[in-house]
Order: structure tokens, then C-alpha cells, then sequence
């Protein structure tokens, strides 16, 4: 566990595996006594420039108690842009994970980032910072431990400390609960299956101190007597049964409307009869990433005890194809009366989310907000920066925006317009479970918004943020900031509803 606190230190004599200074190209060092001269040395030396992402590690200096001085390139002193205070904090992360010290000091209260207050930096930093020291080792021999325990924030201002360390424990608590969302994705669909996320949901509801969570799980039985044809014909091919996991969260008065989140929880998305080809078959483990956000943002919620309504719905099964399985031309009957024409086994997410959407109504929410690795058409147009973001109401869209962009988990806006439902007509049926190529995240989209007509509702395509498929790969814990951000704002705000278009 890594603690985050600020306080106010005197960097040359303060003792710490490691000292972190950002360095500017016209700072005022004096204060630093021979620190300060040291730096001016490197720097006109030309070992350690101000320049973005650069950075220097002595392992070892005597003008400090530390046992080692991180230098960071930091800029003109001016503000900087988000982007090159994200790439600071990669630079960061990255060398205090190679040197292995057990605990650090940050002498960035001189930062100033564009638009963003001192709280906001201490947050993010925390979250990276937490966030770095993941690994998912659990199904390895060699476990990686990591070293970094605690962090201390310096700031000389000393009546901003009690803010500085909510922020701070605000960007750990939703480190955490990307680490818990990162876990269940890399998870292979072997172990994680739509029974073992009804378990992990049970076992954090059972381990919330103040009972504020509670959950319970329905089985294919209870799905069949509630008509939900569309989840259930997603499982049918499949010997793992479907589960659809119920979490409450209840952080006030019990008639406040609560905010509803429905994660897609798709254990392994073969394609079903629709067979994918098999060549990266494998990331297809990942296609639960909705449901483990869900879960991530629930565990978050108890850790900060946000005093506000929040009810989690996974909507979880395999799609696999045995002799039971949903064919292509099938006609299903959903809990709504819908029935949907099944053109393409491999568009599940659809079939399974459009139930859960019909069950959210008996909460009376004040928001609906679906979480799914929907298309790969996302992927193609956004590509791994943004999730598509829909919604059938102006303020919500708005407000979900806003909290991607303070979260630097970015959304974008995607379009809903009637023209394109005219591509989800099926000559047997009320609708067609696919639309053709052109625009396949919208239409994927406006499939749903027939199914959340009656409340406002948004839905992010999360198919090409979920994970990464190269580089450092694996789930990357994403959109559980966004839609921490989006909680932090709403339980902050008085007037919680939202007119729909
Ligand atoms: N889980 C996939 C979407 C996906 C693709 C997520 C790539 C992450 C990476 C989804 O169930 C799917 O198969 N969608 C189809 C829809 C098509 C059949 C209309 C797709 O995107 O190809
Ligand atoms: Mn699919
Ligand atoms: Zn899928």
C-alpha cells in the first residue's frame, strides 16, 4: 500500500531514499544553500537541461541528506500544457520505478499547469504514481514487489495541506480501484468467468466495513422468469452460466435517485457461431471490461464514502458456439417485448446491455450510464485515446466530457441522429442486432437508445481504451477515472437532473 501525504520539508536536510526536484530554466535556488549551487553547476554543464521528460539521477550527493537527487526537465517556470505535465509524471514514474527506493520526496509546489489548480496536480500525480506500481504477477512464479511506499508532497503552504491531502488520497483511492478493474480484465476467461465476477462482487460488497454495499445475483432462472431473451441468448451456446450481478451502493438517503452503471461482462467474446478469426482471439478476455470498471468505481465509492446513490449492474455471460448457441437469423424476444433479429452472433454486447438497460427502470434513476467494449469500429475511429461517448441528453454528455477531460481519461462526442437507426431495420423483426459497416459504434449505439428511452442515459464504447493491445499490454484500469470524476462532480452538485432531448 503507498501513502500520500503533503508537508512542508527543507530539501537539503530532509531524509528520503530520494529526492525529486523539477528543474526550470530560470528558478530562484538560492534558498537551497549548496543544493541550489549544485544544480546551477549541472546545469550550466549542460548535464541536466529544463527540457520536458528529461531527467538525471545522481545516486549519490553530499550536499543532501537524501540518499539520491532526482533532477526532472520541467519547463520555462511559466505554466505548463497538461500534455507536458502528464509526460513529467511519466518521466517520474518511470525512473522511480527503476531505482527501486522505498519512499520519495516531490518538491513540486512550483509546478503550475494550464487551467489546474495545485489540487488537481497532487491528484493526478498520486494516481500515476499508484498506478505505476502495478503489476499482474498473480498466475506468475517471479512476483514483482514494489518497492515505493510512501510519497511526500511538498508544499510551503502550509494551510493548504488538509486539501492537498484529499487530493492526494482521492488520486490513490482511484488508483486502487483501477488496479482492481485492471486485475479482473487480465484475468483469462478461464478463471474469470461470469460466475467468478458474481463471487468477486459478493466478496467486496461482504468486505465493506460500513455496509454501505450490498449485492446480489441473479441466475439464468431468475433472468428467464424476467423474459430477458436477448442476455440470455448470448449464454445459450455456452457452458458457463450467465449472471447479472446487482451492486447497491448506497452512500445517502435512501429515496435519492440513484446513478445507475452498466458494465457489458462478456468473459470471452468468441463471436459465438459468428466465429472471430482466430488471430488475436486471445484479447477477446478483455471484453468484461465494462463490468470490471463497474466494480473498480464500486470499490472506489466505499473507500471515499461518497455521500451519494450509485447501483452497479454487470451484465455478464460467454459467447461461445455449441449446438445450443443463438444462430444468425434467430429471432429473440427481449424483456422489453423488442424482439431482434440476431444477424451477427458477435454483436453480444448489444443483446446482453439491452436487458440490463430494461431491468435499470425499476430503480427510477437519475442517470444511466453504460460501459462496454462495444465495437471495433470504435477502435477505428478514435483509436486508444478517446472512448465514444453518446448520450440522449445534452447535459450529460456535457458533464461526462468534462469530467474526461479533468481526468485526462478523455471521452469524445459521437453522433445519435435518427438517420442512422434507419440501419438497424430487419424485415422479420422490430430491429436488427447489427447495421451494416458504415458508422458500426453508432449504430451499435442507437441500437441501445432504444432500450433508454426512458431515462437519462449515456453510453461509452470503451473497445479501444480498455486495453492495451501493444506496448505495455493489458487492461489499463480505464474509464474508472472518468467516471470517478464525473461521481466527484455529481455528489458535489446540488441539482442532480438531467433533461433529455
Ligand atoms: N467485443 C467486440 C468488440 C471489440 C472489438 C472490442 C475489438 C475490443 C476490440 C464485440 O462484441 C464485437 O464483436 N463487435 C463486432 C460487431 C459487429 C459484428 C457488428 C465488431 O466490432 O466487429
Ligand atoms: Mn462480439
Ligand atoms: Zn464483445
Amino acid at each position: 500500500m503507498l501513502t500520500i501525504s503533503s508537508k512542508t520539508i527543507i530539501p537539503y536536510a530532509h531524509k528520503t531514499a530520494c529526492l525529486v526536484m523539477p528543474i526550470f530554466s530560470a528558478s530562484n535556488l538560492h534558498d537551497y544553500g549548496s543544493l541550489g549551487s549544485l544544480i546551477e553547476t549541472l546545469q550550466k554543464r549542460g548535464d541536466i537541461s529544463s527540457k520536458l521528460g528529461e531527467h538525471l539521477l545522481l545516486p549519490h550527493c553530499i550536499e543532501i541528506k537524501a540518499e539520491r537527487l532526482l533532477l526532472l526537465g520541467a519547463g520555462d517556470g511559466k505554466t505548463m500544457s497538461r500534455a507536458d505535465y502528464l509526460n513529467l509524471l511519466h518521466a517520474l514514474t518511470t525512473a522511480l520505478e527503476k531505482m527501486k527506493a522505498k519512499d520519495a520526496v516531490l518538491m513540486f509546489d512550483e509546478i503550475h499547469v494550464e487551467g489546474r489548480d495545485a489540487d488537481w496536480c497532487a491528484q493526478l500525480a498520486a494516481r500515476q504514481i499508484a498506478n505505476s506500481g502495478y503489476h499482474f504477477d498473480q498466475l506468475k512464479k517471479d512476483k514483482k514487489t514494489c518497492s515505493l511506499k510512501s510519497v511526500i508532497w511538498h508544499s510551503n503552504d502550509k494551510k493548504h495541506h488538509k486539501s492537498l491531502d484529499k487530493a492526494l488520497q482521492t488520486g490513490v483511492t482511484i488508483a486502487h480501484g483501477m488496479a482492481f478493474a485492471r486485475d479482473l480484465g487480465n484475468l483469462p476467461g478461464n478463471i474469470c468467468t461470469p460466475t467468478y465476477l458474481a463471487e468477486k462482487s459478493r466478496h467486496l460488497a461482504k468486505s465493506n466495513e460500513k455496509n454501505k454495499l450490498s449485492v446480489k445475483v441473479l441466475d439464468e432462472k431468475q433472468m428467464q422468469e424476467l423474459k430477458m431473451g436477448a442476455l440470455l441468448s448470448v449464454s445459450a451456446g455456452s457452458d458457463q452460466p450467465a449472471k447479472l450481478v446487482l451492486l447497491d451502493y448506497q452512500g445517502c438517503k435512501k429515496n435519492a435517485p440513484p446513478v445507475v452503471l452498466i458494465g457489458k461482462g462478456i468473459t470471452f467474446d468468441s463471436g459465438g457461431i459468428s466465429l472471430k478469426p482466430g488471430a488475436g482471439m486471445e484479447e477477446m478476455k478483455f471484453d468484461m471490461g465494462g463490468a470490471a470498471s463497474v466494480l473498480g468505481i464500486m470499490q472506489a465509492l466505499v473507500d471515499l464514502q461518497l455521500p451519494i446513490n450509485v447501483v452497479g449492474i454487470l451484465a455478464c455471460a460467454e459467447n461461445m458456439p455449441n449446438g445450443r448457441a443463438t444462430k444468425p437469423g434467430d429471432i429473440i424476444t427481449s424483456m422489453n417485448g423488442t424482439t431482434i433479429e440476431v444477424i451477427n452472433t458477435d454483436a453480444e454486447g448489444r443483446l446482453v446491455l439491452c436487458d440490463a438497460l430494461s431491468y435499470a427502470e425499476r430503480y427510477k434513476p437519475a442517470v444511466v450510464i453504460d460501459i462496454a467494449t462495444l465495437t471495433g469500429a470504435c477502435v477505428v475511429a478514435l483509436g486508444s485515446h478517446a472512448s465514444g461517448l453518446y448520450s440522449n441528453s445534452e447535459e450529460l454528455n456535457e458533464h461526462l466530457y468534462s469530467a474526461g477531460q479533468l481526468s485526462e481519461d478523455k471521452a469524445w462526442r459521437m453522433p445519435l441522429w435518427a438517420e442512422y437507426q434507419q440501419q438497424l431495420k430487419s424485415p422479420y423483426a422490430d430491429v436488427a442486432n447489427v447495421g451494416g459497416r458504415n458508422a458500426g459504434s453508432v449504430t451499435a449505439a442507437c441500437f441501445l437508445s432504444r432500450f433508454a428511452e426512458k431515462y437519462p442515459w449515456a453510453h461509452l464504447d470503451i473497445a479501444g481504451t480498455a486495453c492495451n493491445s501493444s506496448g505495455q499490454k493489458g487492461a489499463t484500469g480505464r474509464p474508472v477515472p472518468l467516471l470517478m470524476q464525473f461521481l466527484l462532480d455529481y455528489a458535489a452538485s446540488s441539482k442532480n437532473t438531467y433533461a433529455k432531448e
